[in-house]
């Protein structure tokens, strides 16, 4: 099931919301549509806002070609547009970078009308859309080394870190495909993921649809079943990730990495390059979008908790890197000490 797909100048996403019960796709043929999709969680997962947001400049830079006014005004109305993309969510950093990789592009070149604009970034923005297919391969393949000569795991995985989260296999789940395929799985245990249920309707429905197994269970019960001894390892994805390896990731994952430390089980993330930020060191850095009062106050548009009430909803934590084992990307598996490894891991790529 595809959930990200560029089509005859519209980009047509799954509307993640539906899921599980209903498959309905959107065709956005305006920015706001991509930006409203990538708001609401109709696109979400670090990596797919990212290449949501490079299709969405399309649509974007087509809009301010048809502006009857000279080029100065089209490419201003352009950079205003790209902003307001840029800034539709705010703690994965994919989104930003995929956007900043566009307009570095229209920044530099030296373009004198905007058709020669939409002409290259269309091929920037299939360009990230397909290297994220790629490189989820290559992190599948290195985050199943970390298991080797291993049968019969168990992991636990939080939210969805899939290939609806991605363009590809997914960053987590990618790992545990490849472990599937090599016949290495015996059960991934997924977080229901409250407050949006993404683990429930996401990764369970992503597994289930493939065939892998999978046993749902709610946030609670996480503790109860490492303490019975039923988790291997955990893996997880992350919306950013600092230079010191502090990890953002859906609300609950700080818990689970606690959790893992007192259970001696390995926490590992699985993101790619693009998920790394090297302007930041610390995790209280990174900023943790707050949303709205009604996520948790009802379910499925039933209230769930009396009206008026105060509610906290973060959309996600930071685990600090002292409880990460190992960061897995499709440079190849980083371990302690972060600070010299995601180093390495930059340098790696800028030289490419
Ligand atoms: O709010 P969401 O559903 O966009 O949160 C997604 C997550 O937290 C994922 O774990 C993360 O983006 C990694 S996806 C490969």
């Amino acid at each position: 099931m595809k959930n990200i797909e560029w089509c005859n100048d519209a980009l047509v996403l799954l509307d993640q919301t539906k899921l599980p019960t209903q498959v309905e796709y959107i065709h956005c043929t305006d920015w706001r549509q991509v930006a409203e999709a990538i708001k609401m969680l109709r696109v979400r997962g670090a990596p797919a806002i990212g290449v949501a947001a490079g299709y969405g400049l399309i649509l974007a830079a087509n809009e301010a070609n048809r502006l009857e006014a000279p080029f100065s005004e089209q490419i201003s109305a352009f950079y205003e547009w790209s902003e307001e993309l840029k800034e539709t969510r705010p703690t994965a950093i994919n989104l930003a970078w995929a956007v900043n990789r566009v307009m570095a592009i229209v920044k530099a070149g030296q373009f004198d009308a905007m058709n020669e604009v939409v002409d290259r970034i269309t091929k920037e923005a299939i360009a990230i859309h397909k290297e994220d297919v790629e490189l989820n391969t290559r992190m599948a393949i290195n985050g199943a080394t970390l298991f080797e000569g291993k049968k019969h795991l168990r992991i636990l995985t939080h939210c969805n870190a899939g290939a609806l989260a991605t363009g590809g296999l997914g960053t987590a789940l990618g790992v545990i495909r490849k472990l599937h395929e090599q016949g290495q799985l015996e059960m991934v245990y997924a977080d229901e993921t409250r407050p949006l249920l993404q683990g429930a309707r996401l990764t369970a429905f992503e597994l289930h649809e493939d065939k892998i197994p999978v046993t749902l269970e709610t946030d609670n019960m996480a503790a109860y079943a490492m303490q019975q001894g039923l988790i291997d390892a955990i893996i997880v994805g992350a919306d950013r990730i600092t230079t010191q390896g502090d990890v953002a990731n859906k609300i609950g994952t700080y818990g689970l990495a606690v959790l893992a430390k007192f259970h001696n089980i390995p926490f590992y993330v699985a993101a790619p390059y693009s998920t790394f930020d090297f302007t930041l060191k610390h995790g209280k850095d990174i900023p943790i979008e707050m949303r709205t009062d009604d996520e948790v106050l009802t379910f499925q548009g039933v209230p769930s908790a009396p009206t008026g009430i105060h509610v906290l909803n973060p959309a996600f934590d930071i685990t600090p890197h002292e409880l990460v084992t190992a960061i897995i990307t499709e440079e190849g598996v980083l371990t302690p000490d972060y600070q010299e490894s995601i180093a390495r891991l930059q340098s790696v790529v800028e030289a490419k």
